[in-house]
């Protein structure tokens, strides 16, 4: 096609993805471009701000190394992955909710006993956690395979230690027989995400801080059972009610609690949603 304009140019790019094999790939595509010139239009967006734009995202991709995901930050701060979970998480009111994954897991992290330490080292206040995996009949969930991960009491995750060559507070543990697993680890507390990039400075413009509420990170896998990723947050949190990244849910707030020997407790019980086939 030749002479396209401002009026006819969004159909000439729909028709030019007309034969799209994949009809997902089209159906997405179709949208990203219709969505893509409706926002176009409606800012009516200036060259120079186009090329601000794909900036902006070049110097997100540069940001990215294999610890560091920037585009995860970006879809977090804009509520686009919470809209994920939101949507493709429905389940019956009794199951534990989800919340974002973060960009701060890591696949195979060490596998602990049943209450064990796995702070491993990481600065902070002890804490025992306590938690049970059920179904929604309230059956135990044996053999559960449960992913833990936090930040330290400065707020750093590990993965984000330059030099450090292990895991800590992070770890693997499985459920027993009984559905409870429990293990030690230190006392979240609330950390800013990283702001030293492009999500850093379009925080900044918009007026945004980047902390988000003491939390303990969680993936639980079983057999049957759909996989639940979701956090635990500390109940008192100064910013409960305005996370850099809109994951918190009231059903996911927990006190932890001093006890009378001095130490820190905090226990969930979580419910997993059955699997349909
Ligand atoms: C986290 O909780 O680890 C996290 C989630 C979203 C963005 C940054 C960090
Ligand atoms: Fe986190």
């Amino acid at each position: 096609m030749r002479n396209v304009n401002k009026e006819n140019i969004t159909q000439a790019v729909l028709d030019s993805i007309a034969h799209t094999a994949d009809p997902r790939t089209k159906q997405i595509m179709q949208a990203l471009i219709r969505h893509l010139h409706a926002f176009a239009r409606e800012v009516e967006l200036t060259e120079d701000e186009l090329m601000k734009g794909i900036e902006f995202l070049t110097a997100t991709g540069h940001k990215c190394t294999g610890t560091r995901q920037e585009f995860i930050l970006l879809s977090d701060v804009l509520g686009l992955s919470m809209l994920a979970v939101a949507m493709n998480n429905d389940k019956p009111a009794a199951c534990t909710e989800a919340t974002v994954f973060g960009p701060f897991f890591v696949p195979g992290a060490p596998h602990y006993d049943d209450g064990a330490d796995v702070a491993n080292g990481a600065p902070g206040t002890p804490c025992d956690v306590r938690c049970t995996v059920r179904g929604l009949r309230g059956e135990p969930i044996a053999g559960a395979e449960i992913d833990v991960w936090q930040a330290d009491d400065e707020g750093t995750y590990d993965v984000q230690k330059e030099g450090l060559d292990h895991a800590q507070a992070r770890g693997r543990l499985t459920s027993r027989a009984d559905g409870s697993f429990h293990f030690r680890s230190i006392v979240p507390e609330a950390y800013p995400i990283p702001t030293d990039g492009p999500v850093g400075t379009l925080l900044h413009a918009t007026k945004r801080h980047p902390w988000r509420p003491a939390h303990l990170h969680f993936m639980i896998k079983a057999p049957g059972y759909e996989t639940l990723v979701t956090h635990i947050f500390r109940e008192g949190d100064e910013y409960l009610d305005s996370d850099a990244v809109f994951g918190v849910r009231q059903s996911l707030i927990r006190a932890i609690d001093r006890q009378a020997d001095g130490t820190y407790l905090m226990a969930y019980d979580f419910v997993l949603n059955p699997q349909t086939a």
